[in-house]
């Protein structure tokens, strides 16, 4: 029989052995205390029991380093909502990928749709902020998505193809960069699209990091909008869906823990 070396897998082992990523964004929403008893409350369920992905919340900057406490030691991972490109410096109410590491996260949100529309971030900058992220070895979460309006234009694909290309770096690896695909009509909104939907902008995203990166297979994508514990199930089995970037459903516990079950 032959040996698999390990060390160096197969692609499509390698893609096999993708542990899929339930990401818990908990936008402006959680005072210390209530962000505390939710990651105690997911710390004692991941301690009973593995769903078979990797876990991540995403609490407000005030809540990282008391979340934080919480979930060390456990196998929960702990992320931000968004970083500034520079390390440090004049920059008024902004926070540092750095400063994010030395307050214990590995992961950072950047290219949010509400950073996009509410603070007029556009791809550029979000493809720096992922390079910041990336000098302080955390790992980004770059989001895409087009809008209700493009999508009746018919300009899904070509729309998420920009955000991709202009916002995921050249630097980018499976390693360091995970994508979600997040329409913006759907978030918080009950809507989702269609499976085939999801499916056709997954899939086109795939070919594109393919088509960009040695390891494009081998990146994470999320599909995020209105994903609950009734439908996330059917969406995270969609081929390329290797997870997902939870925004309502991911404040109480029993809604983001029964997500995680449905991978
Ligand atoms: P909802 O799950 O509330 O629709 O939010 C999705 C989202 O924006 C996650 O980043």
């Amino acid at each position: 029989m032959d040996m698999i070396n390990t060390d160096d897998p197969p692609n499509d082992l390698r893609v096999l052995a993708m542990r899929p990523l339930i990401a818990g964004n908990w936008k402006m929403n959680t005072l210390r205390a209530d962000a505390s008893a939710l990651a105690a409350g997911l710390v004692e369920q991941r301690a009973a029991i593995d769903p078979g992905c990797d876990i991540l919340i995403c609490p407000p900057f005030v809540s990282i380093r008391s979340v934080g406490e919480i979930v060390l030691g456990s196998p929960i991972k702990l992320g931000a909502q968004d970083c500034h490109v520079e390390v440090s410096g004049a920059h008024t109410g902004d926070v540092s990928a750095e400063m994010l590491v030395d307050a214990g996260c590995n992961f950072v949100i950047v290219g949010h749709s509400e950073r996009r529309t509410n603070h007029g971030e556009g791809d550029k900058l979000v493809g720096e902020k992922a390079k910041a992220a990336f000098i302080q070895s955390l790992s980004a979460i770059i989001c895409v998505g087009e809008s209700l309006d493009e999508r009746n234009e018919g300009k899904t694909l070509a729309v998420v193809e920009e955000q991709v290309s202009k916002s995921v770096p050249a630097e980018a690896t499976a390693e360091n960069t995970i994508v979600a695909y997040e329409p913006v009509w759907a978030i918080g909104t009950g809507l989702t699209p269609t499976i085939e939907q999801i499916s056709e902008v997954h899939d086109n995203i795939r070919s594109l990091l393919n088509s960009r990166f040695k390891d494009g297979e081998e990146f994470r994508l999320l599909y995020g909008g209105s994903m609950n514990p009734g439908n996330a199930g059917e969406i995270l089995a969609i081929k390329n869906v290797n997870g997902g970037l939870v925004g309502g459903a991911s404040l109480k516990v029993e809604d983001f823990w029964s997500i995680c079950t449905s991978v």
